[in-house]
């Protein structure tokens, strides 16, 4: 699965710099390229000799070589690599790499890669729990980099609790299944329809109930969907996000009214459809046609309630069609989840609680869990709305499956 993958092995300074020598042992028996990229630190704890030759290459430490003025690009090593791996990464590093400090050959590589980027972090079991450190894996996280948890045992410093770098085998298994998931192309030949981002209810020309929803979520669906083989077609409230896969047919809709509209009359062509869009339940029930001038100290705009679009398909949905929706919740999380499932024929609800941190609107991180139809609840940890997303469509994949489709 690694034979002819290349990889940057960024090396910060911490005790389990040691693991590297194994960790390339292990990848060039795999048949990978190993580039060793190492802080200055890093060189106390393991020698760069060791590293080239495990490796079979020369390491590298600074933006140019003092000898002879050689220029080690970054970016070029940025754009080579399939994926990188920051190990172990420290406590330092990560700040740094959370914080755009680009002093050193491994963060400006860091910074100019276009890969995946594995970060398995090592240190004391309290600097690992300090806030700053909490933080800074957040926001890597929510960059999208897949965060290698560390063990927990005896660290260096004779304490006890987690901290230790996950084993190299472990970080080869990880990265094993990350190219096997990307390389399998399991909705190859699947219509998938995903509804994303807010909608905006006209109350006048110039006015509109909306809410907070990004359209992240949705399009980290839609974008996962595209690169396991779906033809996704994405029908999406105003959201300020691109998408550029080749698989994804994007209908741009304002009001929850188009958005039904545009997903109803697809559905039947479609194998499943996620309901991740935040759709307005109340529309104005009459749209001025001019801008409401101020008048008494108090203005009621009357609403009507709008199509349940989920809940529409969920009538519609044959023994085929896989139905997947999204909740929302403040309180009482489980049982009105568990209440929407049914109610609207759902195959499994997707819920987040706004009372978990990094969960939710407008953050680039979720905390899921999914319930299926059988009541059968699966938590997941904080994550990127990315990694998010590869677990809603595993789940959605297990789904066809059990259906023979
Ligand atoms: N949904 C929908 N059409 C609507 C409202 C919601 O398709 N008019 C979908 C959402 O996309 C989501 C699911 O239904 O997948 C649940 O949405 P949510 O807003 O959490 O629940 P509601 O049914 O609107 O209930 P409430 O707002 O009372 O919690």
């Amino acid at each position: 699965m690694l034979q002819g993958k290349k990889f940057i092995l960024g090396i910060s300074g911490g005790i389990a710099a040691y693991k590297c020598a194994q960790l390339t042992r292990l990848l060039v028996k795999e048949g990978a390229e190993v580039q060793v990229i190492m802080t200055k630190l890093a060189k106390q704890f393991i020698t760069p000799l060791t590293m080239a030759t495990l490796s079979k290459r020369p390491i590298l430490v600074e933006f140019f070589d003092p000898e002879n003025g050689a220029w080690n690009s970054h970016v070029d090593s940025g754009l080579w690599a399939d994926a990188m791996i920051v190990a172990p990464a420290t406590a330092n590093t990560m700040g740094k790499m959370a914080n755009g400090i680009a002093d050193n050959l491994l963060i400006t590589t860091y910074l100019s890669a276009r890969c995946p980027v594995f970060v398995a972090p090592t240190m004391d079991l309290d600097m690992y729990q300090h806030p700053s450190t909490q933080r800074n894996m957040d926001t890597l996280r929510s960059y999208g980099n897949h965060l290698i948890e560390p063990n927990a045992g005896e660290l260096a410093s004779g304490l006890i609790g987690k901290g230790r770098m996950a084993e190299p085998e472990e970080i080869v298994s990880q990265l094993k299944e990350f190219f096997v998931r990307r390389e399998k192309q399991d909705l190859t030949g699947k219509n998938i329809l995903v509804t994303a981002g807010p909608t905006h209810e006209k109350i006048d020309p110039v006015r509109f109930i909306g809410n907070y929803s990004s359209g992240k979520m949705g399009y980290a669906l839609a974008e996962e969907l595209a690169s396991r083989g779906a033809r996704v077609t994405l029908v999406s409230g105003p959201a300020q996000i691109k998408t550029c896969h080749p698989n994804i047919e994007r209908i741009d809709v304002v009001s929850a009214e188009e958005m039904s509209y545009e997903s109803r009359s697809r559905f039947s062509q479609m194998n499943a459809a996620i309901m991740c869009a935040a759709v307005a339940d109340y529309t104005p029930l009459v749209k001025a046609n001019e801008k409401i001038k101020r008048k008494e100290d108090e203005l009621s705009v009357k609403l009507k309630a709008t199509t349940d679009i989920a809940a529409s398909l969920g009538k519609d949905k044959s023994d085929k069609q896989v139905l997947v929706g999204f909740a929302l919740e403040t309180q009482d999380a489980m049982a009105n989840a568990q209440k929407k499932l049914e109610k609207k024929n759902l195959d499994f609800i997707v819920l987040n609680s706004l009372k978990d941190e990094g969960a939710g609107f407008n953050s680039d991180t979720n905390k899921i869990t999914i319930i299926n139809k059988h009541n059968k609840v699966k938590e997941f940890a904080l994550k990127s709305k990315t990694d998010v997303a590869v677990d809603v469509v595993d789940e959605l994949v297990e789904c066809f499956f059990n259906i023979g489709g």
